[in-house]
């Protein structure tokens, strides 16, 4: 168990398509010009990057979803099939339990993978795809975690479309007093060893972007915060009692301003006045071509 549970991650989809960048996105897929276009999804899930991305990109898509959670990777199956289903795509699975999805001409074919990229990220043949893809993840890893993907990516240059990590923004409408303790509790959790060492949380997009820069990437970032207003009540709820049990843990002293805090905010969720922000950063990374000077010439072959 990774402690993401499904139910979670259906409801972070939403709002994670809302959010994201579509510039970066379409960026990523006019960078893949190979067909089929092969592409590795960190981290995956139940395979919402899958969801959100291919239908960006066209043509055949040979996709391998990677993570080390044997139940999510159950559930990817149940929700790729779900999603195939809804948009009426033909959908087949062959005998090694790779899947394959029938969008007019075009083929996607889906494999999964279960890995511990923190133990095996090495295992990864960055040279057999052309893009690598994650969503909500790059914030769980360390800095060296970083420092081995970016190695990995510049002896094979492929872009990189990394893309919801967390930027400690978290804006609750209206404001009031203990918001600032509470956040800065929540960023305390958020460095917290997530499975890879001291996870980055909030730096993580600036670390990569510059070691990416520093390997000969071309990096833009773009904002993609969460907006969770009235219609997500549930949600608004949940992110109350969890910034409380946070707060709680990390500041006992102070569970008794915060359990007030809480009451207030859930009659603010009941009243339809409560909205929060809680921001984002998508990361696009693409190999520079290398220009040779014009007086260049490539020694011949012996
Ligand atoms: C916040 S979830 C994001 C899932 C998915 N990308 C999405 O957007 O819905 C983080 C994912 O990283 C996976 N994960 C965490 N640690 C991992 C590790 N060491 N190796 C592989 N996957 C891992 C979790 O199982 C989970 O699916």
């Amino acid at each position: 168990m990774s402690g993401f549970s499904p139910e979670w991650l259906a409801q972070r989809e939403p709002l994670d398509a809302a959010a994201r960048d579509a510039g970066l996105a379409h960026e990523f897929a006019a960078a893949i010009a190979r067909t089929p276009r092969r592409i590795i999804d960190l981290g995956a899930g139940t395979g919402a990057n899958l969801r959100l991305l291919a239908p960006l990109i066209a043509g055949d898509q040979d996709w391998l979803l990677i993570d080390k959670d044997p139940a999510l990777l159950v559930a990817q199956r149940r929700e790729i099939a779900r999603w195939a289903a809804q948009h009426e795509w033909g959908f087949s699975e062959d005998a090694t339990g790779a899947v394959e999805i029938s969008v007019g001409a075009a083929r996607w074919r889906v494999r999964s993978q279960e890995l511990d990229l923190h133990a095996s990220l090495e295992q990864l043949r960055l040279q057999d795809c052309d893009g690598v893809t994650t969503t909500a993840f790059l914030d769980l890893v360390s800095v060296e975690w970083i420092d081995r993907l970016c190695h990995m990516l510049s002896r094979s240059p492929r872009p990189l479309l990394a893309t919801l990590s967390v930027d400690g923004q978290r804006r609750w409408q209206p404001a009031m007093a203990d918001d600032l303790r509470l956040l800065q509790a929540f960023e305390q959790h958020q460095a917290g060893d997530k499975g890879f060492g001291i996870a980055l949380g909030i730096a993580a997009v600036d670390e990569m972007a510059l070691r990416l820069a520093r390997n000969g990437f071309s990096v833009g970032t773009a904002r993609s915060d969460w907006l969770i207003a009235d219609e997500h009540r549930a949600l608004l709820g949940q992110m109350i009692d969890e910034a409380l049990a946070i707060g709680c843990e990390l500041e006992p002293g102070a569970a008794s301003e915060f359990a007030q805090w809480a009451a207030h905010r859930h009659a603010q969720v009941a009243a339809g006045t409560l909205a929060l922000t809680i921001g984002h950063r998508d990361l696009l990374a693409l190999p520079r071509p290398i220009v040779y000077p014009d007086s260049f010439t490539l020694p011949a072959a012996r």
